[in-house]
């Protein structure tokens, strides 16, 4: 029977772009909200924690076709992808789903209805860019040209990014279409608008903003930038183009002229919706009944009581506090209850980007085997309420995992165990410490669970594991202290000793409980099979006392320095200083077709010509396929799309390194006018490009994005 809970949420992160794999970006995103919704439902709370890919869009259209294959499949195996992240790392969502759904449509189209009905859809002619040989709208990212202001070559259609100067797309001086080379044309086209800047819409704007829902405010800094939208009683805010054009991959807009082409609604207007298809497949599938929820998808939506809180990054604040509360309120729908805003994720204070090279890959966090938790324990500490950006340093994820994880927390359980293990066949007991004490001793306990609710509820992470922090050295100083490994040389010291250890153990209890939401995997193990309940924890046991401990095994291991230099493709330590002149070795680019030998020269080699260089085809391929190959336990059969080139097959000794379904629609350089070669296995139309060290890492090399298969690299 499910307890009558004594709140009910509707939680959501950011729906990720189908596009690709996460970015560590992503991954801190969903640990935040994954940690706020485990200590909701540790609170007795339901929690109703739903994602799904956002799928639509112009993007996603034209990667598909240049990897000719549809949209559908793409998702599809984006979505294998991001599914596969979100169970590594423990990210609990109760369904997960997709934006390309019959659900969405039929949300997005009652929606639509809605604002039409209420007139607050326009409809207006808007002249932009056309591409003649693609055939389609551009929208700006897909125009370049020479900036107006300094004269700079091949800048995109909104800012200069040689002389930082800002313009419209129109504006550009020889602007040219990124797809195909082609002179963009101007033509007229009727789109639709969402009447943003109507007087009811403002003023609705302008109370939400202040008071999304009774005792809640935005945050101060997301506060003071809505105003900034919102002064002048909205004067200078804009309606918003919800219309697109053929082709696009996206919701048909319903009840538009016969005879005319379809419009198809922008990306952006289907996929907050998407929150509550997602819902909406979570009640459907029964998924929600399962939590001893008795309601239906509609009567759970309109409930008054309902708490719906969306997790998102700061560059999307625009979208989740104007559009999408105004959507719902002029459909006639509840409104968000808050929305969190966090910041963005730096390496070394530099923002990270895939294509800048500066990114740490998930993916390849976990294929190291890294522990997943060892990243949210960090993350967590880091995070707090604000919209601050946190900065990943490889010397301080090691150190605080090694010394504070391990080296306070962990190292609790495995001191005290051993003497009640040893000694008193498991059994925990305080002979012999007053009733006072042992009263102190747990108030103490309560009030420091109380601490954590109170900053956990806040998003005060940070906080939260400074504070068990602090009582972990509590406890460890406490057992220092009183010499256990003295007391149990020493007969008469026996109650004593069990007293020291059996405190010391409860502690350890509690701050598991506060760090269940952080560490889910752990903590369940702490329960399970060191104080060996026949539960996880519940929130209670953080101020109660365990009564039996079994032998401590092995919970959680220390950062080994190496694998975070294999993660962020550091060499291992450099070779001794070079005699002068002779430069030191440098990482060689190794060959990564089967069977090459390792012919790269030394340094110093006598140069080429440019002429020389040009012979060598290199071309952006497309990896879509990619699989073991029986017998040969290096080797990775690819299949690479070419673009112009057509399909190869390349056999490729990077086994080691990569899994091969992980590399699959991934992009990578190779040479395509190598000689095809006969192997034992096939034969290999060409060779792809890795770097090396003298380490064993073997990195892929990948292109900016923009790239497309075919592309030559010169
Ligand atoms: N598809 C939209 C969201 C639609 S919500 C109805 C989108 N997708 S995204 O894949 O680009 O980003 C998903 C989430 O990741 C967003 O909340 C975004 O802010 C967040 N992040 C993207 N890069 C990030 C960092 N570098 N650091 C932290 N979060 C980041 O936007
Ligand atoms: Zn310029």
């Amino acid at each position: 029977m499910p307890v009558p809970s004594a709140r009910t949420l509707f939680v959501t992160t950011a729906l990720p772009y189908a596009n690709g794999p996460f970015h560590i970006g992503h991954i801190m995103e969903y640990i935040q909200a994954d940690i706020w919704v485990r200590f909701q439902r540790l609170q007795g709370n339901a929690v109703h924690f739903v994602c799904a890919d956002d799928t639509h869009g112009a993007p996603i259209m034209l990667a598909a076709e240049a990897e000719g294959t549809t949209p559908e499949a793409l998702i599809n195996r984006v979505g294998e992808s991001h599914r596969l992240d979100w169970a590594r790392y423990r990210i609990s969502f109760d369904t997960t789903y997709s934006t390309h759904s019959p659900e969405n449509v039929e949300l997005a189209q009652a929606i639509f209805r809605a604002l039409r009905d209420r007139g607050l859809i326009a409809t207006r002619t808007i002249s932009q860019f056309f591409d003649p040989i693609k055939g389609m709208f551009l929208p700006d990212r897909y125009i370049k040209g020479t900036c107006p202001k300094c004269g700079a070559k091949d800048q995109f259609g909104d800012a200069c990014e040689v002389c930082g100067s800002t313009y419209a797309p129109t504006e550009l001086i020889d602007p040219y279409s990124t797809l195909t080379g082609a002179k963009p044309q101007m033509r007229e086209s009727e789109h639709l608008f969402f009447r943003l800047s109507a007087p009811e819409v403002v003023a609705f704007l302008q109370q939400w903003t202040a008071q999304p829902a009774p005792g809640q405010t935005l945050q101060p800094e997301v506060y003071n930038k809505v105003q900034e939208w919102l002064v002048d009683g909205g004067k200078h805010l804009n309606d918003w183009d919800i219309s697109r054009d053929p082709p696009y991959f996206g919701i048909e807009i319903p009840d538009q002229p016969e005879g005319l082409s379809p419009k198809y609604f922008y990306v952006w207007l289907d996929a907050p919706i998407g929150y509550l298809a997602a819902l909406k497949k979570h009640f459907d599938s029964g998924a929600a009944g399962a939590l001893g929820e008795p309601r239906s998808f509609d009567e759970f939506l309109s409930s008054p009581e309902v708490e719906q809180f969306h997790f998102i990054g700061k560059d999307i604040v625009y979208f989740h506090t104007l559009f999408w509360p105004a959507m719902l309120h002029f459909s006639a729908r509840k409104t968000p209850t808050n929305v969190f805003v966090h910041g963005f994720i730096t390496f070394k204070s530099e923002k990270m980007s895939k294509s800048r090279g500066t990114g740490i890959s998930p993916q390849r966090y976990i294929e190291l085997g890294l522990d997943p938790q060892w990243l949210r324990y960090y993350l967590a500490a880091k995070l707090n309420s604000h919209v601050e950006d946190v900065d990943f340093s490889p010397d301080d994820f090691i150190a605080r995992v090694n010394s504070d994880l391990i080296g306070k927390y962990v190292n609790i359980a495995s001191r005290a165990a051993i003497f009640i293990t040893r000694h008193f066949d498991g059994v925990l007991a305080t002979p012999g410490e007053s009733e006072t004490d042992r009263a102190n001793r747990l108030t103490i306990a309560q009030m420091e669970a109380e601490a954590a609710r109170a900053n956990y509820e806040a998003r005060e992470f940070g906080k939260v594991l400074r504070d068990v922090m602090r009582a972990a050295d509590r406890i460890n100083e406490a057992f220092d202290a009183a010499q256990p490994w003295v007391l149990a040389k020493d007969p008469s010291q026996r109650d004593r000793l069990q007293t020291v250890c059996s405190q010391a153990l409860q502690g350890f209890q509690n701050l598991s409980v506060l760090l269940a939401p952080v560490l889910p995997d752990v903590a369940s193990r702490v329960a399970r099979e060191f104080f060996g309940l026949d539960r996880d924890f519940v929130w209670s046991d953080s101020w109660k006392e365990p009564a039996h401990v079994n032998a401590y095994k092995h919970l959680m291991t220390r950062v080994e320095p190496k694998k975070i230099d294999a993660l962020l493709g550091i060499e291992p330590a450099p070779a001794p200083a070079a005699p002068k002149g002779v430069a030191p070795a440098k990482p060689k680019a190794a060959a990564a077709q089967a069977g090459a030998t390792s012919t790269a020269s030394a340094p110093g080699t006598s140069p080429i010509t440019l002429d020389d260089f040009t012979r060598i085809d290199l071309r952006i391929a497309r990896i879509v396929n990619a699989e073991a190959v029986e017998g040969a336990d290096k080797l990775v059969k690819l299949t690479l799309d070419v673009g112009e080139l057509g399909s190869r097959t390349v056999f490729a000794g990077i086994k080691s390194a990569y899994a091969p379904e992980s590399l699959v629609g991934r992009l990578t350089p190779m040479v395509a006018n190598l000689a095809p070669r006969k192997m034992r296995f096939g034969v290999s139309e060409g060779m792809i490009l890795a770097a090396s060290g003298e380490g064993p890492g073997i990195y892929l090399l990948a292109p900016d994005s923009g790239a497309l298969p075919g592309m030559r690299v010169k």
